[in-house]
């Protein structure tokens, strides 16, 4: 499915941290980091942590929601994005995708709205980014939040405007196959100083600014190290040809798959440039129900996929939560599929995909 693009340049970088003896989370490339990603988030802070995961937690503590409150979600989404409300003890209301995007639907957000509401986290699904223009219009006129779930379209922009500044606060995730990697990691993007200031507070324990050892509020150890700040600071230097490598394989696909009836890949909303992260595309027709099936000659054929994430409401250990009708949720978990997709495919790999998964889906 994924291979990271790691050269001589983060090996040259993380052996820096490593012969600088800086290899816990104090040191400079957590700092030029957190500058670089301001630089292409185009935004006024960002704050570095551990994981995708952590990096949602800390922006729902840092805005305050909490038990009562009710954060609307999609049912299609990496499961962090619920976990992350139920850590924080909120209610997740759970409303279903757009069609053609696969990003939460801004119609079903205005229809779950309650005077509970606090935020909307949006999630820009499989690098494509969600409809901010008419999600900032509802939470702005029903003065709830906007949270981008931005961990996989770094790079990405809405109408010219970059992921990052789409929402009141975006998050990111640099896992190992994500567009920009630091093994693991995360960020919160903002252009709120007090949010940036509490998130930085909560990543290192809830530190008292002033004095040591003192914790005024219950804090976590969400920090990044310098070790993995260093791999992504090369990344981050390294975005614009990541970025193009992975969208000649995209459009290659797209090239590929054009005009046939057993495959319709995720669509684009006008103005959206999708961070080209990873293909994916649902199976149309008799072959719907035969996805599994479909993914399994694949593999016999060396090829890894992944199938659409299932439903949230679908973990059997969510409980409490409220969920809206979500067909085309439903739809996408039983017959969508992710596929390979990484800088280093070759046009002849990507052809080989293509045909197989074409051929299959004749079967
Ligand atoms: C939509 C979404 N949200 C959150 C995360 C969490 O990121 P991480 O795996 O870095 O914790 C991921 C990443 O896998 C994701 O795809």
């Amino acid at each position: 499915m994924s291979r990271p693009s790691i050269t001589d340049l983060e090996r040259k970088y993380l052996l820096d941290a490593f012969d600088s003896g800086w290899i816990s989370s104090l040191g400079d490339y957590v700092v030029r980091a957190e500058d670089q990603l301001t630089t292409i988030a185009s935004s006024a802070h960002a704050a570095v942590v551990s994981n995708g995961t952590a990096a949602l937690h800390l922006a729902l503590l840092g805005l305050d929601i909490g038990p009562g409150d009710e954060v609307i979600i999609p049912s299609t989404t990496y499961v962090a994005t619920l976990n992350a409300v139920l850590y924080v003890g909120a209610l997740p209301v759970i409303v279903d995708v757009d069609p053609i995007t696969w990003c939460i639907d801004s119609e079903a957000v205005r229809e779950a709205l309650t005077t509970n509401t606090r935020a909307v986290i949006a999630v820009d699904l499989y690098g494509h980014p969600a409809d901010y223009v008419l999600l900032k219009e509802l939470c702005g006129q029903a003065g709830v939040l906007l949270i981008a779930d931005a961990a996989e379209s770094i790079g990405g922009s809405l109408h010219g405007m970059p992921v990052g500044v789409l929402a009141d606060v975006s998050t990111f995730s640099f896992f190992g196959n994500k567009v920009v990697t630091s093994g693991e990691g995360g960020a919160i993007v903002t252009e709120d100083a007090e949010l940036d200031r509490r998130v930085r507070k909560l990543r290192n324990q809830g530190n008292h600014e002033n004095r040591r050892y003192f914790h005024d509020v219950l804090g976590y150890n969400y920090r990044m190290t310098n070790l993995a700040a260093a791999i992504l600071c090369a990344q981050l230097e390294r975005i614009p040809d990541l970025l193009s490598a992975r969208q000649r394989v995209v459009d290659h696909y797209d090239r590929l798959f054009e005009g046939s009836p057993a495959l319709t890949p995720q669509g684009r909303a006008p103005g959206a440039s999708a961070s080209p992260w990873m293909y994916s595309v649902q199976v149309e027709g008799a072959a719907a129900a035969q996805r599994d099936e479909i993914m399994l000659k694949l593999r016999t054929e060396g090829i890894e996929t992944r199938p659409v994430f299932n439903t949230v409401q679908s973990m059997p250990y969510l409980t409490d939560f409220r969920a809206h009708p979500t067909p085309i949720a439903h739809n996408l978990a039983k017959s969508g599929l992710s596929l390979p997709t990484f800088p280093a495919m070759k046009p002849d790999e990507v052809e080989y995909v293509a045909s197989s998964l074409l051929r299959a889906c004749a079967l």
